[in-house]
């Protein structure tokens, strides 16, 4: 898609659709009144008799019939002005986009006259433009294919492109691939989106200077005593990978980066066999390290000067004959053991493993992603990731990037004295704690693994996954993660 920034007037942009965006009962304020005058006034009209007043999300489509040189129009509602943040664009822009397809326009115009945070502004819109345009047809016989969007124009009288909008709106469409490679990862069948595959899925989409991929295989991975990794996979007749993507910049890195991604293919919870309900969507198990493998897969194309190493341990955790029992202890090769009393609280074992060996590398930061658990969808809903920190300010940058970028995480405290439900009477740890706190208690476990390196774990359970479709994703897999960790990069 061709993105054209344009000095040009409403009632004079050719376009399929013209958008134009309103603040909530402000419509007076936008350049409504030129274009209902070049309509003679039977815009007003439907606007009236709509009772349309810009609220978020409410849209009002409306076709010139050859009365402008755009062929149709679209009003689309912000909201109240004191609460428009770029992450409203976003959503606009997506919904626009929606409608656009749905007339089947193939050049869209967006008036843009954002009254603040120019650059913010123009990325989410390129963003949401982008995002709304994804879909995953795959398994379908029927699917009508998407129109394509040839154009879009950000325009207003006057309006220039800068080099400060020119390289938010770059960063935009070099992180977006990685959004959908993260999205298509997670929509697979689980059955298809095995641990090889997935490791041959590193193998293909991480390509390009300065990236590597490594993949180990079972007997690697019991040379390397990956213990909680083998331990998960017991109950399985697929073999386990540990996946590792390293990226080294052409110059000298001025931080060294670790991320680590959950990707276990399929949760059935073990021989702690989850309910069939809970099972049904248990292939977004490996949401995290699809991220990890999604944002690694763009560092080559954004040019950032970081080194980073993506590692993804990855397994499904089925109940086979030789699964893990509830009682079993693994021995982690740094020595710390943990009593596995539930086999559906596995995600905290293999990344235990991933942890370890991602810090005896000494990297600044650690940040691993990981669809962990239930509890922090009870605590935070769909939405919302948790975020936990050994390290205040690597938490708040990453929250910073998050809003950025219009994905919310909230941080949740590792609570010291929740420790005493993680002790175990055979062990160090055991995998589960008390019946309050679960994402808590399961986060606990992360930080005897990490030597005291700045770390920080975000539980996307939650928004990993859409169960209904937003503005900006279908639903399914969400690429959750992936925009917040390349923009945090972006930033060192
Ligand atoms: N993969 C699940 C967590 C999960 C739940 C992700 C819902 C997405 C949506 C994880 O492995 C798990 O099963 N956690 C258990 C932990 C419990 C056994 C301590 C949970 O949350 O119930
Ligand atoms: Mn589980
Ligand atoms: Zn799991």
């Amino acid at each position: 898609m061709e993105i054209r920034f344009r000095d040009v007037t409403v009632d004079r942009i050719k376009t399929d659709l013209l958008i134009l965006p309103v603040i909530e009962r402000q419509l007076e304020k936008s350049p409504l009144h030129a274009l209902d005058r070049r309509l003679r006034g039977k815009l007003r009209e439907r606007i009236q008799k709509t009772k349309f007043t810009g609220s978020e999300g409410s849209n009002l489509l409306y076709s010139t019939a050859g009365a402008l040189p755009a062929a149709n129009l679209l009003i689309a509602g912000l909201g109240k002005s004191e609460e428009i943040e770029p992450d409203t664009w976003r959503r606009a822009a997506a919904r626009a986009t929606r409608e656009a397809s749905a007339i089947g326009a193939e050049e869209i115009a967006f008036y843009f006259a954002p009254s603040r945070e120019a650059e913010n502004t123009a990325a989410a819109v390129v963003e949401g433009v982008l995002l709304a345009s994804y879909q995953f047809n795959k398994y379908r016989s029927n699917s009508r294919p998407a129109v394509n969007l040839k154009s879009l124009a950000l325009f207003k009288p006057g309006l220039r492109r800068t080099s400060a909008i020119e390289k938010s709106v770059r960063l935009v469409q070099e992180t977006i691939p990685g959004v959908f490679l993260t999205r298509d990862l997670v929509n697979e069948p689980p059955s298809v989106t095995t641990a090889s595959f997935l490791g041959m899925q590193a193998q293909r989409h991480c390509r390009g200077r300065g990236l590597s991929v490594e993949v180990w295989g079972k007997k690697k991975i019991e040379s390397m005593k990956l213990a909680g990794l083998l331990a998960v996979n017991r109950g399985s007749l697929e073999e386990p990978r540990f996946i590792m993507i390293h990226y080294k910049p052409s110059g000298k890195a001025k931080r060294k980066v670790a991320l680590i991604g959950k990707g276990i293919t399929f949760d059935s919870g073990g021989l702690s066999l989850k309910p069939a309900k809970s099972m049904e969507t248990m292939k977004l198990d490996m949401s995290g390290g699809a991220a990890v493998i999604g944002a690694m897969s763009r560092l080559p194309h954004l040019g950032l000067n970081v080194e980073v190493t993506g590692y993804i341990p990855t397994t499904d955790n089925l109940p086979g004959g030789n699964a893990q029992k509830p009682g079993d202890v693994i021995r982690y090769f740094n020595g710390k053991t943990i009593e596995v009393l539930n086999t559906d609280a596995e995600g905290r074992l293999i990344l235990a493993d991933a942890l370890a060996l991602a810090a005896r590398q000494k990297p600044d930061y650690m940040i691993n992603l990981a669809t962990l658990t239930g509890a922090c969808v009870v605590a935070l809903g769909t939405q919302v990731g948790g975020i936990f920190s050994n390290h205040q300010p690597l938490a708040d940058q990453l929250t910073r990037c998050a809003r950025e970028v219009g994905e919310k995480l909230w941080q949740l405290p590792l609570v010291k004295e929740y420790r005493e439900q993680i002790k175990s009477s055979v062990a160090d740890m055991k995998n589960v704690g008390g019946p309050h706190g679960g994402a808590i208690t399961a986060a606990l476990i992360l930080p005897e693994f990490v030597d005291d390196l700045p770390w920080a774990h975000l539980d996307i359970a939650g928004p990993a996954f859409a169960e209904t479709h937003t503005a900006i994703c279908p639903k399914g897999g969400t690429g959750f993660g992936v925009r917040t960790l390349l923009r945090f990069l972006s930033t060192l």
